[in-house]
C-alpha cells in the first residue's frame, strides 16, 4: 500500500486516461475511503453518482458547450492565463486551450466519473461546512485512487453554466446540488508537478520561536 506522504506528494491531476475499465469494486473502495473523511458534527453530507463511460459519451455535447461558455465568460486571453500551470497531455497541435477543451469534452476518455452532490442548504454556515466536508471526502478519494494506481481530476469548471443540464443527465434530484465531477481512470500521460506557492510566505506563526 502506498504510504500517505508518497500519495500526497506524488498525486497529480490527470487529464488523459486509458480506456481500461475500472472495476466497480475498486470504485466502491474509493467511495469507502471518501466516506471516512472528517465532517462537521459527523454529518457526512456528501452523496455520489458513479457514471460509466457508455453514459459519459452521451454527455459530450453538454461538456463541449460548458467549455465554450466558460471561455466566453472571460476572454480567451484570460482563460489562457488561468490555465498556464495546468498539466495537459500532448495533442491539439500544442494549443493548450484546445487541449483543455478536448479534456472537458471527453473527460480525457476517463472510464468512470463520479459526481459529488450535497443537499441544498439555505443556512450559509451549514453550506460552508458541507462544502468543506465534501472537499475532504473528495481529497480522500483522490489520494486513495492514486494509491491504487488510478489517476483523477477534480472538476468544477463544467458546472459553471451547465450544472443544471449535467445534474439532470445524472438524475440528481432537485433538492441536491451537484458540486463537483471527478474523472477517474488509469493515467495515459505523466503530469508534471505544477508550481506550488511557498507555504512559508503565507503562514504566520503565533507563539513559536
Ligand atoms: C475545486 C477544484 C476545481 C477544479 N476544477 C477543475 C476543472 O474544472 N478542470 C480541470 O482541468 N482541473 C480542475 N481542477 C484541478 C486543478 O486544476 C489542479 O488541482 C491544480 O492545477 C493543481 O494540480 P495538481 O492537482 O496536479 O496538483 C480543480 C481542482 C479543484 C480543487
Amino acid at each position: 500500500m502506498m504510504d500517505v506522504d508518497t500519495a500526497i506528494y506524488t498525486r497529480r491531476s490527470v487529464r488523459k486516461y486509458k480506456r481500461t475499465p475500472v472495476p466497480k469494486q475498486l470504485v466502491q473502495e474509493l467511495l469507502e475511503a471518501a466516506n471516512m473523511a472528517p465532517s462537521a458534527t459527523n454529518r457526512q453530507p456528501w452523496e455520489f453518482v458513479v457514471v460509466n463511460r457508455s453514459f459519459l459519451d452521451r454527455l459530450e455535447e453538454t461538456l463541449k458547450e460548458a467549455f465554450q461558455e466558460r471561455v466566453a465568460s472571460v476572454s480567451e486571453e484570460a482563460m489562457r492565463r488561468a490555465i498556464k500551470d495546468l498539466s495537459l497531455p500532448d495533442g491539439a497541435g500544442g494549443d493548450r486551450l484546445q487541449a483543455l477543451g478536448a479534456f472537458y469534452r471527453t473527460l480525457g476518455g476517463a472510464p468512470v466519473a463520479v459526481g459529488v452532490c450535497l443537499p441544498r442548504e439555505k443556512d450559509p454556515w451549514v453550506w460552508k461546512n458541507n462544502i468543506s466536508d465534501s472537499a475532504a471526502a473528495i481529497e480522500n478519494l483522490l489520494l486513495a485512487a492514486w494509491g491504487k494506481g488510478l489517476g483523477s481530476c477534480w472538476m468544477t469548471g463544467p458546472l459553471k453554466g451547465r450544472a443544471d443540464a449535467i445534474a439532470s443527465f445524472l438524475g440528481v434530484p432537485a433538492d441536491r446540488e451537484l458540486i463537483a465531477i471527478i474523472a477517474l481512470g488509469y493515467p495515459d500521460h505523466q503530469p508534471s508537478v505544477p508550481p506550488k506557492k511557498d507555504v512559508a510566505a503565507k503562514t504566520r506563526w503565533i507563539g513559536f520561536d
